[in-house]
């Protein structure tokens, strides 16, 4: 966020984590706001116009991932509000602040979208990752917390993103030969 002093003011509050804490807090909720958002986004437009021969499967698996980014949203912006902070979630404020790049527009079919998806969910998933040790050291368990939920998912969102693309980048790595075990990735 550029305008940290905005992203993280406070409203007075009667919880036992002293405001300076919960200011740097509430300042990496919003960042996680804004990508949440925008990735929660992004991932709609994948719904919404993928094509293909996997067509359907992925329109529905694109939905199910949307959803539980849009649980994130909800819980991400009601810690921030119960630390006594803000929260900056319009859809605008999320453009400008998230630290995504755009989707793609130019993209049809299935594997460019997940490919596109995976790694936006490997940058935010190093943003959740990084966040669980930020609010930690900052003596907030609960906001640590609420970041090891969505990490566990993320992981396993990428996972499931990225298992329709290892056996072509498995066999790549490998020349023209049939991919054989996970051993061959690096
Ligand atoms: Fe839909």
């Amino acid at each position: 966020m550029s305008d940290n002093k905005q992203t993280s003011r406070l409203y007075p509050s009667r919880i036992d984590i002293p405001a300076e804490a919960r200011s740097q807090i509430v300042a990496i909720l919003n960042q996680t706001l804004a990508a949440t958002l925008d990735l929660k986004t992004q991932t709609k437009q994948a719904h919404w116009n993928v094509k293909g021969t996997d067509f359907y499967q992925l329109h529905e698996l694109f939905d199910e991932i949307a959803g539980e980014l849009e649980e994130y949203v909800d819980m991400v912006a009601e810690r921030v509000t119960a630390l006594g902070g803000y929260a900056f979630g319009t859809a605008r404020l999320a453009a400008s602040n998230s630290i995504l790049p755009e989707y793609p527009l130019d993209i049809l079919d299935g594997k460019d979208h997940v490919t596109a998806l995976a790694d936006r969910f490997a940058s935010y998933a190093k943003h959740i990752r990084e966040a669980i040790a930020k609010t930690d050291d900052l003596g907030d368990a609960d906001t640590a917390d609420l970041y090891t939920e969505i990490s566990r998912t993320i992981d396993k969102r990428l996972w499931f993103l990225e298992a329709h693309l290892q056996v072509a980048e498995i066999k790549a790595e490998n020349g023209s030969a049939a991919a054989k075990t996970p051993a061959t990735v690096r």
